[in-house]
């Protein structure tokens, strides 16, 4: 963890306690925001969305760098997470291998419901990710 206090960006923080309201979660009630910031400082944000075969269930964050990616943003340097829990809430592993594949050192900032903070590389919580160099089988 890089650190549990300060604050990464209030814009970025904000978009994504504000993209929580819109979550879609009426199985976990478990509601999740993201906002990313790619290069040129826009701020795309998702939240979760759950369906009744519960497998379906798109996560914030991948639902954020998914509608990044269709705006055609590919880099990125920061993620604001906002859930409802006590505890800021780490990306689950889906979501670190989707936000590697475009940036394997991205800054993760996330917020518990209280403004608790926590922060992360993600390159700290995906070591040895599994990225384009092995799948071409070069070093
Ligand atoms: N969830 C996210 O949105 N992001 C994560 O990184 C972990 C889990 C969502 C998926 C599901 O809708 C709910 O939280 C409970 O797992």
């Amino acid at each position: 963890m890089v650190s549990e206090s300060g604050n990464s960006g209030e814009r970025l923080r904000d978009a994504a306690f504000a993209a929580m309201e819109n979550a879609y979660a009426p199985y976990s009630r478990f509601r999740v925001g993201a906002a990313i910031q790619a290069a040129g400082g826009e701020i795309v944000a998702g939240c979760n969305v759950e369906n009744a075969a519960y497998g379906e269930a798109l996560c914030a964050e991948r639902v954020a760098v998914a509608a990044a990616v269709a705006q055609g943003l590919t880099t990125f340097e920061e993620i604001a997470i906002a859930s409802e829990s006590d505890e800021p809430s780490p990306p689950c592993g889906s979501c670190r291998q989707t936000m590697s594949e475009f940036a394997p050192d991205l800054l993760i900032h996330s917020y518990g419901r209280n403004g608790k903070q926590a922060t992360w590389h993600l390159s700290e919580l995906l070591p040895e990710a599994f990225a384009l160099n092995h799948l071409r089988g070069r070093t």
